[in-house]
């Protein structure tokens, strides 16, 4: 396994693979590794010849000053693992590196960008979108994988592809996105690199985020969307230690907010949670249909 800090010797190590008409898998991170992520590398390392996984803490998609510097940081234990499972570049550079000079650019994907996460952290996917377009500039992957704990996350992802789709934009055209399942600890809490920041009585109320979102499962059967939204908000803030900062149930693809179990085929709801006396914000999502 290699590990590049520079853009330049980035970009020569992905042209020589393609020379050898070699396939690309790219799966971007911002690091302190968990099996969450390692799921997402063995599946591109199964798919492509050659996997390329970024490992950079991306300033400009935190609002909050503080969580940018508390995020966690752990490159020796995430290079371990990433060789363990067969990663063959590891892509860990500099802010300067990436950003030689400020980013001006904007992004906008209504309703995607706006809602949720795009309400409660305003800028927030602007600045992934930032991140994750120079990424795809770098390496132009033929695939890139991503979790779908960030559900929301994904959409945005899959509507600026998109917008460089119809732009004509090479790299865009080849381009598939890869969402995959969230993978959980056993007692159910959804594995995120922010865990590791929950003190131990923080950790052990957690789940019970997961456990919420199951129970509004069954309940949705014989409830409207909006008793069971209400009814999962009431589980969770029961709860002492978690308070919910929003619950929404959106169509799936276009995150819009549903009123009615019949209005679309595909339903999702989306919960950001803060946890203890920190706090901790925590996402997790759960299909209805
Ligand atoms: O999901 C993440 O870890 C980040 O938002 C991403 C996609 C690596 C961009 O910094």
């Amino acid at each position: 396994m290699v590990i590049i800090n520079s853009v330049k010797e980035l970009k020569d190590k992905v042209s020589a693979l393609r020379r050898e008409n070699k396939t690309v898998g790219l799966v971007p991170t911002m690091g302190a590794l968990h099996a969450g992520h390692a799921s997402l590398v063995s599946r591109s390392v199964r798919e492509n010849d050659a996997t390329v996984v970024s490992v950079f803490v991306n300033p400009t998609q935190f609002n909050d000053k503080n969580d940018l510097v508390a995020y966690p940081r752990t490159l020796e234990a995430d290079c371990a693992l990433l060789e363990s499972i067969g990663a063959d570049y590891v892509f860990a550079p500099s802010v300067e590196e990436v950003y030689p000079e400020p980013d001006t650019r904007t992004f906008s994907y209504p309703p995607t960008d706006t809602v949720m996460e795009g309400a409660f952290r305003p800028g927030h996917f602007n600045g992934v979108c930032q991140i994750v377009s120079k990424l795809f500039m770098f390496v132009e992957p033929d695939r890139a994988y991503f979790g779908e704990k960030d559900f929301q996350q994904i959409a945005v992802i899959k509507a600026m592809v998109a917008d460089y789709v119809s732009k004509g934009t090479e790299w865009a055209k080849r381009l598939e996105i890869h969402p995959c399942p969230i993978v959980r600890e056993a007692d159910g809490l959804a594995l995120s690199s922010r865990n590791t920041l929950l003190a131990a009585n923080e950790r052990a109320i957690a789940p019970n985020i997961y456990k919420a979102l199951k129970a509004s499962v069954a309940y949705s059967k014989n409830h409207t969307v909006e008793e069971t939204k209400q009814q999962t908000i009431a589980d969770i803030n029961a709860i002492e230690g978690l308070e919910v900062q929003y619950y929404d149930i959106v169509n799936a693809l276009t995150l819009e907010s549903v009123t009615s179990w019949d209005d679309a085929d595909h339903i999702q709801g989306c919960i950001t949670v803060f946890c203890g006396a920190t706090p901790i914000r925590l996402i997790d999502n759960i299909n209805y249909k």
